[in-house]
C-alpha cells in the first residue's frame, strides 16, 4: 500500500481539502510529523504530490527547480527516515502551470508532446537527485518513459526506478485532486485531457500503452482509476505478468467519504471492500488515500 501526501510550499499551516475529507495538505515544516504518522500506521511507502507557490506558462521552471517543493520535501524526508521509507514522486506539469494540462499547452489549443518530454526528464532527474526511489511520470505523453530513463542513466541514476502511469483513463474522478492542487486560473471542473489520457471505451489502446511503456524501460506500470477498471487490471496482469500498480483516485475516495459521512453506506466496510477488490483483480501495489485506514486490517 502506498499513501499519497500533498506537500505545499506556501504557508505554515496544515490545510484540509473540501472534496477529500480528512486528507491534508502539509507545509514543509510539518512534513516529518506527517510521515512519522504514516510509518506508525504500518505504511512504509508514500507518493508525493507537490503544490508550488509559483507557477509559469509551461510548468517546467518550478517543477524541476532544485529548491522546489518536491525536491525539498524529498531531501527532508530521506534525511530523516533514510531507507525505512520508500518514496515515489509524481512527475508532471499540471500542478506547476496555469492551464492545468499535463503537457506544454500551445496557443492553438494543442499539447506539444515532444517539447514536454525534455521537461519531464528534467523533473524526474531532479527528483532522483533529491532522493526519490521511484519516479512516476503521470502526464501520458508518448515517449515519456524512454526519455526519462535516458536522462536518469546519463546523470548517474541507474537505480532509480520508473513507475509509469501507463493507462490513465480520461475521467471526472480526478476532480477532487485537481480542486486541491491546480492553479485557480484553470477551470479544473471543465478540463478536457482526452487527447492524451485514454478512453475507457478502448481496451486495445490500453494494451498498446502498457506494451510501449514496458519496451521503453518502465519497471512497473500503473492503471487508474481503479474500481470501474477491475476487468482491465485483471486482463493486463494476466497478459503481461509485469509489476502492476493501481491508483484508487481522489473521486473514488470522495464518493465513499461523502456517502459514509451521511450514513448512507458503512464507510469502513466500503474502504476495505475497495482495496481487497483491487488486490483480487491483480494489483501488486495499491496507491490509495485509504491506505492508512486499511493498514490496520492487513494482518
Ligand atoms: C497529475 C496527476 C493527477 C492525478 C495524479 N497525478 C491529476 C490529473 O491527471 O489531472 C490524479 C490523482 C487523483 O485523482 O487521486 N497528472
Ligand atoms: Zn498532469
Amino acid at each position: 500500500m502506498v499513501f499519497p501526501i500533498f506537500v505545499q510550499e506556501r504557508g505554515m499551516e496544515i490545510l484540509s481539502i473540501k472534496a477529500m475529507p480528512e486528507m491534508r495538505i502539509t507545509p514543509l515544516s510539518k512534513t516529518i510529523g506527517q510521515v512519522q504518522k504514516i510509518l506508525d500506521a504500518g505504511i512504509s511507502s508514500i507518493i508525493i504530490f507537490g503544490i508550488p507557490k509559483q507557477r509559469d506558462e509551461s510548468g517546467g521552471a518550478y517543477a524541476y527547480n532544485k529548491n522546489g517543493i518536491v525536491q525539498r520535501a524529498l531531501s527532508m524526508i530521506k534525511g530523516n527516515f533514510g531507507n525505512s521509507i520508500n518514496i515515489t514522486t509524481d512527475v508532471c506539469l499540471c500542478q506547476y502551470n496555469f492551464s492545468g494540462h499535463c503537457g506544454v499547452f500551445k496557443d492553438n489549443g494543442k499539447i506539444d508532446n515532444d517539447s514536454t518530454l525534455h521537461i519531464l526528464s528534467d523533473i524526474a532527474t531532479s527528483h532522483a537527485e533529491a532522493g526519490a526511489d521511484i519516479v512516476a511520470p503521470s502526464s501520458m505523453m508518448d515517449g515519456q518513459v524512454l526519455s526519462i530513463r535516458r536522462s536518469l542513466d546519463k546523470h548517474g541514476f541507474k537505480n532509480t526506478k520508473i513507475l509509469s502511469y501507463s493507462a490513465k483513463y480520461h475521467s471526472s474522478l480526478y476532480t477532487p485532486f485537481r480542486s486541491a492542487t491546480f492553479s485557480n486560473k484553470c477551470n479544473y471542473n471543465k478540463l478536457n485531457k482526452s487527447s492524451y489520457q485514454i478512453a475507457y471505451t478502448n481496451p486495445k489502446e490500453t494494451m498498446r500503452e502498457i506494451q510501449s511503456d514496458i519496451r521503453e524501460g518502465a519497471d512497473m506500470v500503473m492503471i487508474k482509476p481503479s474500481m470501474a477498471y477491475l476487468d482491465i487490471i485483471y486482463m493486463i496482469k494476466k497478459i503481461f505478468k509485469f509489476p502492476l500498480a493501481v491508483q484508487n483516485v481522489s473521486g473514488e475516495y470522495a464518493m465513499v467519504k461523502a456517502a459514509g459521512r451521511r450514513g448512507w453506506i458503512e464507510e469502513e466496510e466500503a474502504k476495505v471492500n475497495s482495496i481487497v477488490s483491487i488486490k483480487r483483480a491483480g494489483a501488486d501495489r495499491i496507491v490509495s488515500y485509504f491506505a492508512m485506514d486499511v493498514a490496520r486490517y492487513l494482518d
